[in-house]
C-alpha cells in the first residue's frame, strides 16, 4: 500500500530534508529533470499560444504545475506525491507519443501526426527518466544513509549538469524554430503593387479541357497512400496545345494541399504554391486552376504543400500537352513516370511495365523522374537497349536535330523529363532499364557497393513490344551529355545580353533549423525563408551563375519560366540549344543559364531534392511591383516545402 508518509520513512517527519540519503539523490535528480521539463514547456508556450490557444494554455499550466510540484516533492516528499508525479510525467510522455504517431483529435492539424523536434524529444526523455525515478521512490523509499554532505553533493553533480545541458539544448532548438508567418513579397504601404491574385489567365475563346482531381487516401499493396483519384501516380492528363485547361482539385484528405504544374509557364495565381500563390486548400474544400497550355511537351503536376511529405506519399501525376496539330509524329506515345525511392523505383505504379508496339513502329517514351532521391540527390539514369534512340526533348522542349544514340544512360534529376524516340526492330522487344547515378556516398556505402559490385543497380524494366530484348552491359553504358548533343542553331535567349546577373551558390553546413539539428542547405549562404530573393523587372534578361559547392546533386527548378543553358563549368554549349525548367547541377559543377523575365509574379526557385528544399535550398524570383497576400508558416498552415 502507498502511504502518505515521508519518503525517508526511517526518520521522524520533523526532518523534511532528504539530502542525506540516496533516496535523496534519486529525488533531487527527478526533481531537477521535472524542473528542466517545466522550463522547456514555458519556453515553447508563447509559440503555442499564438498558434492554438488551448495548447498554449496547456503548456503554461503544465510548466507552472511542474515547478510547484518539483519544489513540493523536495521540501515535503511523500510516497503518494512521488507516485502522483510518476503517473503525471508518464501521462505527458504518453500524450506526446500519441500526438506524434496518430495525432490528437484537436489542435491546428487535428488527426494528423505532428513533427518530432529535438525540443520535444529531450523534454519527453527528461520526463520519462523522472517518471522512472519517482516510481522507484514510491516503491522503495527507505534508503541507506550517507553521512558526508560533500559526497552527496558530488554524486548530484552529473545529474545536475545533465539536466541543465538537456534543458538548454531543448530551449536552443526552440529558438531555431521557423517564423510563424513569413511573406515572401509583402505589399508595402506607399509603394504601389499588384497582388499576384490578379495575375490570372484572361478569359478567351479557347476550347476547354476540364478535369477534376480528387485528393484522397487509398490503400495500395497494404499501404496507406495519398492519391489523386485512388491511383499512384494520379491520372495522366492529356490536353491539346492552345486549349484552356481547368482542373478542379477536391481535397478529401485529412490535411491541406495544393496542385503545382511543374514546368508550365502559366499565370502566377495558378502556380499552386502554398503560402506564396494561394492558401493551401483545406480538407473538404476545392480550388480550380485555370491556364492556357501554350507549349506542347511533357510536364507533371504535384502537391506544393508540405511537398517533402505529400509528394512521396503519392500526390503526383503526368501532364502531357499534345501539339496543336492534334497528333505527335510517332505511332506510339507513352508516358513513363519513374517514382518511389532509390532502390525501390516503380514505373507508372508497377515494377514491370509492358507496352505495346509492332515491328517498324516509331515509339515516343516521355520519361518523367518523380523518384524522391536520397540525401545525395543523385539522378535516375534510364537506358534504352535493343534499338538506337534519339533524345528529342528535355523538360518538354524540343532539341535541334538530335543524333541517334546507342545504349546511353540518360541522367534525370528529380523533376526533369526527357522524351526519347526510337523505331521498333524487325523482331524482338526493346527494354528501358533504370539505373542510378550516385552522388556523395558514405564510406560504409562504398564498401557495401564494392562488395556487392552494385554501383549501378538494375531497377525496374519497361518492356516495349513482344519477344525478348537483347542482353546488354548497361553498367558500362556512357552517360548522356546535354551540352554536346544535337546540332547548334541560334538561341535568341542565349544570345541576348544580360540585364541582371545573379550568383546562386549552393552549399550546406550542419546547424539547428526548425527545432532540429540538420544539414542546412543554403543558397548564397542563407537558408529559406531567409535567402534574399532574386529581384527582377518585367522585360529583363536574367543570367544565373549556379555554383555547387557540395558533393551532392541539386536539380534546381525554376517555376513559371524556361532557362536557356549557356555553359557548364565555363564551357559553352556545343550542340543544340537546351531549354530547361529544372537543371541538374552535379557535385562541384557550375552552370550558367539565362531566362527572360516575361511572366510577372513571385516564383519559386528551389532544389527539387525535396530533402534539400526542406533543409533550406529555396528562394524566389520577385518581380518588381508584385506582392502576395499569402504567408507561409504555422500561423497560416501554409508549408510550401
Ligand atoms: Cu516540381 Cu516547386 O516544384
Ligand atoms: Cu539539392
Amino acid at each position: 500500500m502507498i502511504q502518505t508518509q515521508p519518503i525517508r520513512s526511517s526518520r521522524p517527519a520533523a526532518m523534511p530534508n532528504n539530502l542525506g540519503t540516496f533516496g535523496g539523490f534519486r529525488l533531487m535528480t527527478a526533481a531537477m529533470l521535472t524542473l528542466g521539463a517545466a522550463f522547456i514547456h514555458l519556453a515553447v508556450a508563447p509559440a503555442h499560444l499564438r498558434e492554438y490557444l488551448p495548447f498554449g494554455v496547456f503548456f503554461l499550466a503544465v510548466g507552472c504545475a511542474q515547478i510547484v510540484l518539483a519544489v513540493e516533492v523536495v521540501s515535503r516528499p511523500t510516497r503518494r506525491l512521488a507516485l502522483a508525479m510518476a503517473i503525471g510525467s508518464a501521462a505527458l510522455v504518453a500524450l506526446w507519443y500519441v500526438s506524434r504517431t496518430v495525432g490528437l483529435p484537436i489542435g491546428p492539424t487535428p488527426g494528423l501526426a505532428e513533427d518530432t523536434g529535438l525540443t520535444d524529444v529531450i523534454c519527453k526523455l527528461m520526463e520519462a527518466l523522472s517518471a522512472i525515478l519517482f516510481l522507484s521512490l514510491a516503491a522503495w523509499p527507505a534508503q541507506r544513509k550517507v553521512r558526508r554532505m560533500w559526497l552527496q553533493a558530488l554524486a548530484m553533480l552529473p545529474s545536475a549538469v545533465l539536466a541543465a545541458a538537456m534543458t538548454s539544448a531543448a530551449v536552443a532548438a526552440t529558438l531555431s524554430a521557423m517564423p510563424e508567418a513569413f511573406n515572401a513579397a509583402p505589399a508595402i504601404t506607399g509603394q504601389p503593387s499588384t497582388s499576384l491574385t490578379t495575375l490570372v489567365e484572361t478569359p478567351g475563346p479557347e476550347p476547354v479541357d476540364a478535369f477534376t482531381l480528387t485528393a484522397q487516401e487509398a490503400q495500395i499493396d497494404g499501404q496507406t497512400v495519398w492519391t489523386y483519384g485512388g491511383t499512384v501516380p494520379g491520372p495522366e492528363l492529356r490536353v491539346s496545345q492552345g486549349h484552356r485547361v481547368q482542373v478542379t482539385l477536391v481535397n478529401n484528405l485529412r490535411g491541406s494541399t495544393t496542385l503545382h504544374w511543374h514546368g508550365l509557364r502559366l499565370p502566377n495565381a495558378a502556380d499552386g504554391v502554398a503560402g506564396l500563390t494561394q492558401d493551401a486548400v483545406q480538407p473538404g474544400q476545392s480550388f480550380t486552376y485555370e491556364f492556357v497550355a501554350r507549349e506542347a511537351g511533357t510536364f507533371w503536376y504535384h502537391s506544393h504543400q508540405q511537398t517533402e511529405q505529400q509528394l512521396p506519399r503519392g500526390l503526383f501525376g503526368a501532364l502531357v500537352v499534345e501539339p496543336a496539330s492534334g497528333q505527335v509524329a510517332e505511332n506510339r506515345d507513352y508516358t513513363v513516370m519513374l517514382h518511389g525511392n532509390p532502390g525501390d523505383v516503380s514505373v507508372n505504379g508497377t515494377t514491370n511495365l509492358q507496352l505495346e508496339a509492332q515491328p517498324g513502329e516509331t515509339v515516343r517514351l516521355r520519361l518523367v523522374n518523380a523518384v524522391a532521391p536520397g540525401m545525395d540527390g543523385g539522378p535516375e539514369a534510364p537506358v534504352l537497349v535493343g534499338a538506337p534512340f534519339q533524345v528529342v526533348a528535355l523538360d518538354g522542349r524540343d532539341l535541334h536535330a538530335p543524333q541517334p544514340l546507342h545504349a546511353t544512360r540518360v541522367p534525370l534529376g528529380m523533376g526533369q523529363r526527357a522524351d526519347i524516340v526510337f523505331t521498333m526492330p524487325a523482331s524482338g522487344a526493346v527494354q528501358l532499364i533504370d539505373t542510378e547515378v550516385v552522388g556523395e556516398t558514405s564510406l560504409v556505402q562504398n564498401i557495401i557497393e564494392s562488395l556487392s559490385g552494385a554501383t549501378t543497380p538494375r531497377l525496374p524494366t519497361v518492356t516495349i513490344g513482344n519477344g525478348t530484348a537483347p542482353a546488354s552491359d548497361i553498367a558500362t553504358a556512357p552517360l548522356f551529355d546535354l551540352t554536346r548533343y544535337g546540332t547548334p542553331t541560334p538561341d535568341a535567349l542565349a544570345l541576348a545580353p544580360a540585364d541582371v546577373s545573379a550568383p546562386i551558390v549552393l552549399d550546406k553546413h550542419p546547424g539547428m533549423r526548425d527545432g532540429r539539428p540538420q544539414l542546412i542547405h543554403t543558397i548564397n549562404a542563407e537558408a529559406s525563408p531567409n535567402v534574399p530573393p532574386i529581384n527582377v523587372q518585367e522585360g529583363q534578361i536574367v543570367h544565373l551563375h549556379i555554383v555547387n559547392n557540395t558533393a551532392e546533386y541539386h536539380p534546381m527548378h525554376l517555376h513559371g519560366h524556361v532557362m536557356s543553358v549557356l555553359a557548364r563549368n565555363g564551357e559553352s554549349l556545343q550542340g543544340s540549344p537546351v531549354h530547361l525548367d529544372s537543371i541538374l547541377v552535379g557535385p562541384g559543377e557550375t552552370w550558367d543559364v539565362a531566362f527572360a523575365a516575361d511572366n510577372p509574379g513571385i516564383w519559386m526557385f528551389h532544389c527539387h531534392v525535396l530533402l534539400h528544399a526542406g533543409m533550406g535550398m529555396v528562394t524566389t524570383i520577385n518581380y518588381q511591383g508584385v506582392s502576395t497576400p499569402f504567408e507561409m508558416g504555422s500561423r497560416s498552415g501554409n508549408m510550401p516545402e
